[in-house]
């Protein structure tokens, strides 16, 4: 798909500090005099914000998988048509706090078919795929302690077994190698400043 702009995907699990470093590259780039905008995933345009209602509250309905991953696109789908690609015409940075790679990790659940339809649903159905990603990675310790500490009403990673937890950061740190051309790893165990300096390196590097 052919836009002026760039979109850039922040990814990993609950603690990992996207916000913080969504917050920072943003601030980064405006001091640059490049015109970006911040988003989020389930979320980010008026219908999207009324599922992710419905798929994050911590009392949140048993869905079947196959369910709440059609979910997660209709959100998706009425966020890049209103909000994403609009943005990214106007030749803006885009830059979104989770986006499919997050479904491809929390909903496929390692089932073959649902990975097939996620695949399916993304290029048919979403086609817009990030100029950029990076993977935020944290010990799960970390990650436990940070979400356990918020007060947002929303489901959390502190509901995931510990194996599950580790297959899901696992999830994670496997599309740098199924996406090597886009998707970054970075660690977010060291200082902020450290890796914020390394995010706005490598995106530096699409920009120029
Ligand atoms: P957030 O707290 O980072 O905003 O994310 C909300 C939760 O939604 C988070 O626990 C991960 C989950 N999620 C999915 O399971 N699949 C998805 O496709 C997305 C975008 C989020």
């Amino acid at each position: 798909m052919a836009y002026k702009g760039k979109f850039i995907t922040f990814e990993g699990i609950d603690g990992a500090g996207k916000s913080t470093q969504v917050k920072l590259l943003q601030q980064n780039l405006n001091s640059k005099g490049f015109d970006c905008i911040v988003t989020r995933e389930p979320g980010g345009s008026t219908g999207s914000e009324k599922l992710r209602k419905i798929l994050v509250d911590k009392n949140k309905y048993n869905w079947s998988n196959l369910s709440e991953l059609l979910l997660f696109f209709a959100a998706r789908k009425d966020h890049v048509e209103k909000t994403i690609l609009p943005a990214l015409n106007d030749g803006k940075i885009v830059i979104c706090d989770r986006f499919t790679d997050s479904t491809r990790v929390y909903q496929s659940q390692g089932k073959q078919d649902l990975g097939e339809l996620i695949e399916l649903l993304q290029s048919k159905v979403i086609q817009l795929d990030p100029d950029l990603t990076f993977i935020l990675r944290i010990n799960s310790e970390i990650s436990l302690q940070r979400t356990n500490s918020r007060q947002d009403g929303d489901w959390r990673v502190s509901s995931l077994s510990s194996e599950r937890l580790m297959q899901v950061i696992n999830g994670f740190s496997d599309l740098t190698k199924q996406f090597p051309n886009r998707c970054f790893e970075i660690s977010t165990e060291t200082s902020l400043e450290e890796s914020a300096k390394k995010i706005l390196e490598r995106t530096m590097e699409i920009l120029e």
